[in-house]
């Protein structure tokens, strides 16, 4: 199959409606987009991606109104689909039957968003479905952030990739679930669980201390999600760059160089969310230069940082 890449959205169109698969920017990271509501079609990502056929997939909705036709919705979860759609925010909801059990992968329940990029929105607003997307790249590597990263992975799996440019907040959505008296934190984001907090008036709680969090634990917390093949590890680089003298080492903080090793500072700025933005295309960047190994600084645990360090850990070497 030939992989055009294009800003067309009557071409993204009309391949969703013929079945097929578009990749599609959004805020975040890219999306490998198909019809929702055809299992068919749906079929065809897990295909692409080599994906586990248990890693439900989120639903992608041109407006937080549509979020009824597919979930049943509390009042908490309307307020906060009000409150951050579009944005960087997946609600888990019970799903309703329309919902095909492959696009949940069997699960009861559904991840909606609504995601803000202006190509992809009006590619929503022009189609009678919902659009299922995973991130677009192969199962376990890291998630694109812009057109190319997605030619990596994908090229010849699909017919088009529609280019939205590098992606904003460079870092998966928060995803979120408003259980009885508190909110279920499943995936840190951009959208902090303080954030939550202070305008819910709920505590927040990570997935895996939530008592609630009875179902199967989310697929995208699987310990190692978005490795890079050059083995990482975390920590404090003056100590670790003694123990892996020798090494062609590259090194990933924020903005402090180390002698002793290729810098690559995220954010010259300072700023954290610069930094998410950048630390997946510098993962496969690095991936592409003959690093023995990357060493990664342990980010300020504050606002976005939170969903930084997150997906360092979950990049980290583990022994197989
Ligand atoms: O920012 C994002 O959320 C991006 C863009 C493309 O929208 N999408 C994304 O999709 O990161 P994915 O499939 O790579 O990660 C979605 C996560 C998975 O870990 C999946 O297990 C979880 O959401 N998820 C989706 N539906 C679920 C469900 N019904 N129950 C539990 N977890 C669910
Ligand atoms: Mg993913």
């Amino acid at each position: 199959m030939q992989t055009a890449i294009g800003t067309d959205i009557t071409i993204a169109a009309g391949f969703l409606q013929a079945g097929e698969l578009v990749a599609i920017p959004t805020e975040t990271v890219y999306g490998l987009a198909a019809n929702a509501l055809n299992p068919a079609a749906v079929a065809k990502i897990y295909a692409a991606k080599n994906r586990p056929s248990f890693n439900p997939l989120i639903l992608h909705l041109a407006n937080a109104s549509q979020i009824t036709d597919y979930a049943v919705v509390d009042e908490m979860s309307l307020k906060l689909a009000q409150k951050f759609m579009p944005g960087p925010l997946t609600l888990l909801l019970p799903k309703k039957d329309n919902v095909p059990d492959i696009t949940t992968a069997g699960s009861n329940k559904v991840a909606v968003r609504v995601p803000d990029q202006p190509l992809t929105l009006s590619l929503l607003s022009r189609l009678s479905f919902p659009l299922a997307a995973p991130s677009a790249n192969p199962s376990g590597y890291i998630s694109p952030t812009n057109a190319h990263h997605v030619m990596d992975g994908l090229h010849g799996k699909i017919p088009y990739v529609l280019d939205g440019g590098n992606t904003k907040v460079g870092l998966e959505s928060t995803i979120c679930e408003v259980a009885d008296n508190h909110i279920i934190l499943h995936r840190a984001g951009s959208v902090t669980a303080e954030e939550l907090s202070r305008f819910s008036g709920l505590e927040v709680v990570n997935a895996t201390n939530s008592e609630a969090a009875t179902q199967p634990t989310t697929p995208g917390q699987l310990k190692s999600h978005y490795a890079p093949h050059t083995p990482l590890f975390i920590g404090n680089i003056p100590q670790l760059l003694q123990e892996h003298a020798g090494k062609k080492i590259a090194v990933i903080s924020l903005d402090t160089a180390y002698i002793g090793a290729t810098n690559f500072k995220l954010a010259p700025d300072h700023q954290l969310s610069t930094a998410a933005s950048q630390l997946f295309a510098t993962l496969r960047n690095i991936d592409q230069s003959n690093f023995d190994l990357i060493l990664s600084e342990i980010f300020p645990n504050e606002g976005i940082g939170i969903a930084i360090n997150d997906r360092i850990s979950r990049a980290q070497f583990i022994l197989k």
